[in-house]
């Protein structure tokens, strides 16, 4: 199992959700955050010129998958993510070592919201 975590674009929000919901990825966690990607805005002041650290809203998501899930989750997130611009954001994966399911206590595999049937369109 491995947690993966994508900041992305908050314009980019419907796109990568509609492509994970695709495919057939459906647990997920999303958070508004405040990031910093490397880029450096030069700003020329009358004392010289000084760099500024842009912190710009972006949006986290989070989801737990079983290990066939995870490649078709990083091409999801790409796919909906991507304008091919500086500042598309990144993709963390971790390793997960234990997933407990509250309601039945189920643990691992069988603790990660069923991935493979669809039997419904979801409308977002
Ligand atoms: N090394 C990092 N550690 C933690 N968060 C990061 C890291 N790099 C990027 N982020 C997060 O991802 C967001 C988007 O980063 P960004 O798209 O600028 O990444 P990048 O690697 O600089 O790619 P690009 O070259 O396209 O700008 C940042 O605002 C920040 O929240
Ligand atoms: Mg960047």
């Amino acid at each position: 199992m491995k947690l993966v975590t994508a900041v992305v674009r908050p314009e980019r929000v419907q796109q990568v959700k509609e492509a994970l919901f695709q495919a057939g990825i459906s647990g997920i966690t999303l958070s508004r955050v405040s990031g910093h990607g490397g880029e450096q805005e030069v700003v020329e002041h009358y004392r010289g010129t000084r760099v500024m650290v842009e912190f710009r809203d972006k949006v986290e998501f989070r989801m737990a998958v079983s290990e066939p899930f995870v490649q078709a989750a990083i091409d999801a997130i790409c796919r909906g993510a991507r304008t091919g611009e500086v500042g598309d954001g990144k993709i963390f994966v971790q390793n997960l070592d234990r997933v407990v399911r509250i309601r039945t206590g189920e643990e691992d595999s069988a603790a990660l919201t069923p991935v493979t049937e669809k039997k419904l369109t979801p409308s977002f």
